[in-house]
């Protein structure tokens, strides 16, 4: 087998943040058609070292060498230039502009003809959205589509700049198995055309599916680098936390008294005569491709999105408004998938957005006492090890699976008892994930009722009691005990005629 020519070289690259050293002395290669993974808990430093790479950060010392000689990088149009195209982990798109804009934004030799022309501008948006499987109208704004089909769009627009090396930061941290398969298939592709790909990612066994080397990062530092069959999934585990995972277990806990039911809600081109029912006690789970309803399901409850017809019973209750302060006075929680747009104010601090939900309930008089704030807190930060060198700084500053933390921990201090989350564990590492299957288990014993949405089988499959199946806006089945099945479930998502 001939070597591969090392493509990229980070040398001893450190960064520091205020307070914290995201990358300390970091050196590492990619090669030529390699799949190189990076992995490492949260704020570990990944999206970090991806971003000098990408130009949207400097590094403060170090160098990166790019076909052997150093590079500078000063900026995200100069490593477009250099062939670096990176899907960023929040979406960095324009939500206000349609698909079509976005994915054609500073294409700009083209950018004339296309003001001009704007049939030419909808066909080659969809030229770019069928090669990574997209079948959305280019017209739709951006922010009405979910994050999974946005962070497809992201990918096509980094793909449409012909990049050598490609970074994906949890790009499919919000997939299902049938679009992460298709990813993994431009990747392969990508590949076998000489790119290089860099890829960050909390889902390890999907590592071992498509990396060729592994990379982890431990607190800034680099812990190994070897190709992936020097490691198993344990040993992974090991570098990245330093210690075992404890597994979930299934809790036996009783079931009793309904606390929510849906009956007959539709909202038209999104979803159509859903039936639903929670019980105190119970985990259910909403299984289902993107877009095929799930979070507008979800948002539809809660009342962030409103609905055409049908109602929905709190504790028996029918609503004749649903918003989300009525939502919250009926002691619901919702964990939603997006966290920029509904979850944090990314201004504020970690303490003041996790009090949020809870001021009226802890200062019902409206004046906040700092002590009791701090202390309530503070076993949040300890119980998810939020990691953050202040608890005063804005949540703009965390990592992306540290700011989900900050939002499941605002509605676990809510004391909520309806609990709906929208992917939980999105872009949460292996240890805080346990801690947050376990969180979900004891809420359920302490008498919550939880609807769980997840792109991710297994998880569903440990966790409910029940799970709703929903395919095109439809629930197409109702899986209980032992029907509780991977294979049923991918059956009845993808629907009879397709292949699982
Ligand atoms: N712009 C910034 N200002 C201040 N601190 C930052 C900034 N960006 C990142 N950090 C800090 O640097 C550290 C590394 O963050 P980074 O986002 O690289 O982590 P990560 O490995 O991508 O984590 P995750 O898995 O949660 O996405 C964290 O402690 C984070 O809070
Ligand atoms: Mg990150």
């Amino acid at each position: 087998m001939h070597n591969k020519r090392t493509v990229i070289e980070m040398r001893n690259i450190t960064k520091v943040f205020p307070g914290v050293r995201a990358l300390d002395n970091v050196s590492f290669y990619v090669k030529e058609m390699q799949i190189h993974a990076l992995v490492g808990e949260n704020g570990a430093g990944k999206s970090t070292l991806a971003k000098i790479l990408a130009g949207i950060q400097n590094q403060d010392h170090g160098d990166i060498l790019l076909d052997g000689k150093i590079i500078d990088i000063h900026n995200s149009r100069s490593a477009q230039k250099l062939g670096i195209g990176m899907v960023f982990q929040e979406i960095s798109l324009i939500p206000t502009l349609s698909v079509a804009q976005n994915l054609l934004l500073a294409h700009e030799p083209d950018l004339f003809n296309i003001i001009v022309n704007k049939n030419r501008l909808l066909s080659e948006a969809n030229i770019y959205l069928s090669k990574v499987g997209l079948k959305i109208d280019p017209n739709r704004k951006l922010q009405d589509l979910g994050i999974a089909e946005q962070q497809l769009v992201a990918l096509a627009r980094a793909l449409s700049f012909q990049p050598r090396i490609l970074i994906l930061d949890e790009t499919t941290s919000s997939l299902t198995s049938k679009e992460t398969n298709h990813l993994f298939s431009i990747l392969k592709t990508f590949k076998s055309n000489g790119g290089s790909v860099i890829y960050i990612s909390h889902r390890l066994n999907e590592i071992f599916e498509i990396a060729d080397h592994i990379t982890v990062l431990k607190d800034g530092l680099l812990i190994d680098s070897d190709s992936v069959e020097k490691f198993t999934i344990d040993l992974l585990v090991q570098k990245m936390v330093g210690q075992k995972i404890k597994k979930s277990v299934r809790r036996n806990i009783s079931i009793n008294n309904e606390v929510l039911r849906i009956n007959n809600l539709s909202l038209r081109g999104l979803f159509n005569d859903v039936n639903m029912f929670l019980k105190e006690g119970e985990i259910v789970g909403i299984a289902g491709l993107v877009g095929s309803g799930r979070t507008e399901i979800a948002e539809a409850i809660f009342g962030i999105r409103s609905f055409d017809t049908g109602n929905i019973e709190v504790y028996g209750k029918s609503q004749r408004k649903v918003n989300p302060i009525l939502s919250i006075k009926n002691r619901m929680g919702f964990i939603p998938e997006n966290r920029h747009l509904h979850g944090l104010c990314l201004g504020l601090s970690i303490q003041k957005n996790i009090i949020m939900a809870s001021l009226k309930r802890l200062f019902p008089k409206g004046f906040i006492f700092p002590k009791q704030e701090k202390e309530t807190t503070q076993r949040f930060i300890e119980k998810f090890s939020i990691s953050s060198q202040s608890k005063s700084r804005p949540v703009r500053f965390l990592s992306g699976g540290n700011q989900q933390k900050v939002v499941m921990a605002k509605w676990l201090c809510s004391e909520s008892k309806i609990f709906i989350f929208d992917e939980p564990t999105r872009g949460i590492d292996v240890k805080s994930k346990s801690e947050i299957h376990q969180l979900i288990n004891q809420l359920t014993i302490s008498g919550a009722g939880i609807l769980l949405i997840s792109s991710e089988l297994p998880e569903i499959i440990s966790l409910c009691d029940r799970v709703y199946v929903m395919k095109e806006g439809k629930i197409v089945a109702e899986c209980c005990g032992n029907d509780i099945q991977e294979r049923n479930i991918l059956n009845y998502m993808l629907g009879a005629n397709n292949e699982v």
